[in-house]
């Protein structure tokens, strides 16, 4: 699969979000060293604090069917500025995908290649234990 099949899979993935309270949609693809694809959108609360990302969503469901290496992770949403995960996002692709190539995608078609440290610099890990 090409990174922009990777995206598009990611934007497919934003038609499944149940943004009702940010209105702010967002898709995620997440393919696992196995070859297998894993996707997921937004799922929000009224109680805002228990809503979901959409890279936690894709992440826990692989991680759920068993899989523990990933290569790359497409994150999809149109707003003012590309989609960049949130933090606790980012510690849990450092945990699980400390390997992982992100691409963000602010529209279909196009995306930034960054890498998980990138985002996280200097993170923590299970070594700090
Ligand atoms: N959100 C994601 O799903 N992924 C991101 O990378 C950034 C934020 C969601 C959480 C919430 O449902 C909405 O976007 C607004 O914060």
């Amino acid at each position: 699969m090409t990174d922009k099949d990777l995206v598009a899979a990611a934007w497919k993935a934003r038609e499944g979000h149940s943004a009702l309270y940010s209105n702010y949609p967002v898709g995620a693809a997440l393919e696992a060293a196995s070859g297998k694809l894993y996707t997921g959108a937004n799922v929000e609360s009224s109680s805002y604090g228990l809503s979901i990302c959409a890279e936690r969503v894709a992440l826990f469901k692989a991680v759920t069917d068993g899989e523990r290496n990933f290569t790359r992770i497409a994150i999809a949403a149109s707003g003012s500025l590309a989609p960049s995960p949130c933090g606790a996002c980012r510690q849990l692709l450092m945990d699980y995908a400390p390997n992982v190539e992100v691409l963000l995608s602010e529209r279909p078609g196009s995306f930034d290649k960054l890498s998980i440290t990138d985002l996280l610099p200097r993170p923590f890990t299970p070594k700090h234990f």
